[in-house]
């Protein structure tokens, strides 16, 4: 800027504007030369900064969709070793082969449909998938036993509990998911094990894996009986809501259509988490109403 105002708030004014220098009147070569090489070398220094942060803004875009994809990856890896742990269990109990992998995406559509976080899905799906995993340890004779179990073999049976929660929880990825490892055998009103928690006590994904496994349990055939249908498994869980299952949840299972169950029965692929996590949600179906289940009555089958 060029003047003849010797006013230094015309300079101020001027700067302000975006001037890089303020030049009075008359002008002197020398002065004016400066001037604009400092100007230039300032800009030279602004188009310098702004392509570094270009470049910079690339690489970081660049390595964010190799990190994106390296994690894609390892996800991938997560369940392909889950899906080998619960094939492992599978090989010894073939009685409920399959029966992991239904549960698992039994549970997770009830939990989208309860608008589960997200990372709490990947963890209940986790979790309701490798429930059983303890029955590794336990032996054969009682494991596989036909006949009724003693107390004490019953003792050793439900150790399976324990042993799955040691297994499951020295696992980092796998630490949040324990939890249901571990509580996936209580029941609302107290009367299950380990620890006989009762109502909220349980874990989120325990509540609502209980009714899953139940769900499996009565519509899978059994060597003492042929699977029973879908209406009379509903029928069997809405008796038990409030007794060995959380009514609310129970309310929400009612909501959803029972077609869902069959479909998700007869396509036995265990979903990525991706896959899972990308199918819209539910639309809002209005809960029936929950009859308690009375004094005498027996428990719903479980597995
Ligand atoms: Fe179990």
């Amino acid at each position: 800027m060029v003047t003849g105002e010797e006013d230094i708030r015309v300079g101020i004014q001027a700067m302000k504007h975006g001037a890089s220098d303020y030049l009075l009147k008359p002008m002197q070569l020398d002065v004016l030369s400066l001037s604009v090489e400092r100007a230039l070398a300032v800009k030279r220094m602004e188009l310098e900064l702004e392509s570094y942060r270009q470049s910079l803004e690339e690489a970081i875009e660049g390595r964010t969709h190799q990190l994106e994809a390296a994690m894609r990856r390892i996800e991938m890896t997560y369940d392909e070793t889950l899906e080998a742990l619960g094939a492992a269990l599978d090989l010894r109990d073939t009685e409920t082969a399959g029966h992991s992998k239904r549960v698992c995406r039994y549970c997770l559509e009830m939990a989208t449909a309860m608008s589960r976080p997200k990372d709490e899905l990947k963890h209940i799906m986790r979790g309701s998938y490798l429930h059983d995993i303890g029955k590794i340890g336990i032996p054969d004779a009682i494991l596989l036993k036909e006949g009724k179990l003693t107390s004490e073999e019953m003792t050793i049976m439900q150790s399976h509990v324990r042993i799955g929660y040691d297994l499951v929880s020295r696992i980092a990825f796998l630490a949040p998911a324990a939890a249901i490892v571990l509580t996936h055998q209580e029941k609302w009103d107290g009367t299950g094990y380990p620890q006989g928690l009762v109502g909220d006590e349980i874990p989120m994904g325990a509540r609502i894996f209980t009714i899953a496994d139940t769900l499996d349990a009565m519509t899978s055939d059994r060597p003492y009986r042929k699977a029973l249908t879908f209406s009379v498994a509903r029928e069997e869980i809405i008796r038990f809501a409030g007794k060995q299952f959380d009514p609310e949840i129970v309310n929400l299972f009612c909501s959803l259509p029972e077609e869902r169950w069959e479909t998700i029965r007869l396509d036995l692929k265990l979903p990525r988490l991706g896959e899972g996590l990308a199918r819209p949600s539910h639309p809002s179906v209005s809960p029936r109403v929950i009859r308690p289940v009375r004094r005498g009555e027996s428990r719903a089958a479980t597995n």
